[in-house]
């Protein structure tokens, strides 16, 4: 699935730029890039996700602005195509921060979200892979984490012309999760994280170990201490490996356009853009 891969992160980085050429913020160029990677089947968010142990697809996403730190979290939700747009109504029209679940559900069903089934979301491939790992479930007990079972979640960070930045991420999670798991996604600082002061973070891999280490926030918070995001992106996937085990990808970006671009996983694609240059690839670390 390495074209998939590829063409799903250009046609978000598309988006997104689309959405800054409009004219429009950070946390608009964020939120459709994402609403790309969660529409295509291609990654574990949206339709396609990685199914839990009851079959089901259970999304966590989280948005959040660099210029405010105004931010808006779901978690665990069943019936929304796009998790992002419902974090976006939460940033903007709630002042409460986090909504989970049948709250989160009827939040955005109330501002305007169309609800969908949780079987609108399911894909034969996972149904296939979920099948293949309960079957062989003490074999797989092992690897239940390992860099080469599949992470993708998606994520997108972005700067604009009023010099604000914001991130955004989403996933389905883990495959064969506990239903009702929340991962690191769509947690303010671990999967996600906002500051025009520090730096814009995304986090994809092992939600447990990032959560642990508030990875996104302790990436961005070394940007601030002076450091290059490309150093602290691959600080901090160092210390994820080094202090907890875990493994997982990174995209940082600051409020000077400084990128860093780092994982310990196998793969991660990615795509970036600026008024002068524009690459995309899939790195390996095998
Ligand atoms: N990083 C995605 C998850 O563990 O849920």
């Amino acid at each position: 699935m390495v074209e998939a891969h590829l063409n799903g992160v250009r046609n978000a980085l598309a988006a997104g730029w689309r959405a800054l050429n409009r004219g429009g913020s950070a946390l608009d160029a964020v939120e459709e890039a994402v609403v790309v990677m969660e529409n295509d089947e291609t990654f574990d968010a949206g339709r396609g996700s990685f199914l839990n142990h009851d079959g089901k697809v259970q999304m966590d996403a989280l948005i959040m602005d660099g210029a405010t730190l105004r931010a808006g979290g779901v978690g665990c939700v069943e019936r929304i195509a796009n998790p992002v747009c419902a974090a976006r109504k939460i940033l903007s029209e709630s002042p409460h921060v986090y909504f989970v679940a049948e709250g989160a559900e009827r939040f955005a069903a109330e501002h305007g979200i169309p609800l969908c089934r949780n079987e609108d979301l399911i894909i034969p491939r996972e149904v296939e892979r979920l099948r293949e790992y309960q079957s062989h479930l003490e074999q797989h007990r092992a690897d239940l984490f390992a860099p080469t079972i599949s992470h993708d979640t998606v994520g997108a960070v972005a700067l604009d012309a009023g010099g604000d930045i914001a991130a955004a991420t989403s996933t389905g999670g883990t495959l064969n999760k506990a239903p009702g798991r929340l991962g690191d996604s769509s947690l303010i600082g671990c999967g996600c994280y906002a500051d025009n002061k520090t730096a814009a973070a995304s986090t994809t891999g092992w939600g447990e170990p990032i959560m642990k280490l508030v990875l996104a926030k302790w990436a961005s918070d070394r940007v601030a201490s002076g450091n290059a995001p490309e150093w602290a992106a691959a600080e901090a996937i160092d210390y994820l490996k080094i202090r907890v085990n875990g493994h997982g990808g990174m995209i940082l970006l600051d409020a000077r356009g400084r990128l860093g671009i780092a994982h310990s996983t196998p793969r991660m694609a990615w795509a970036f853009k600026t008024s002068l240059q524009e690459a995309s690839g899939i790195t390996r670390n095998d």
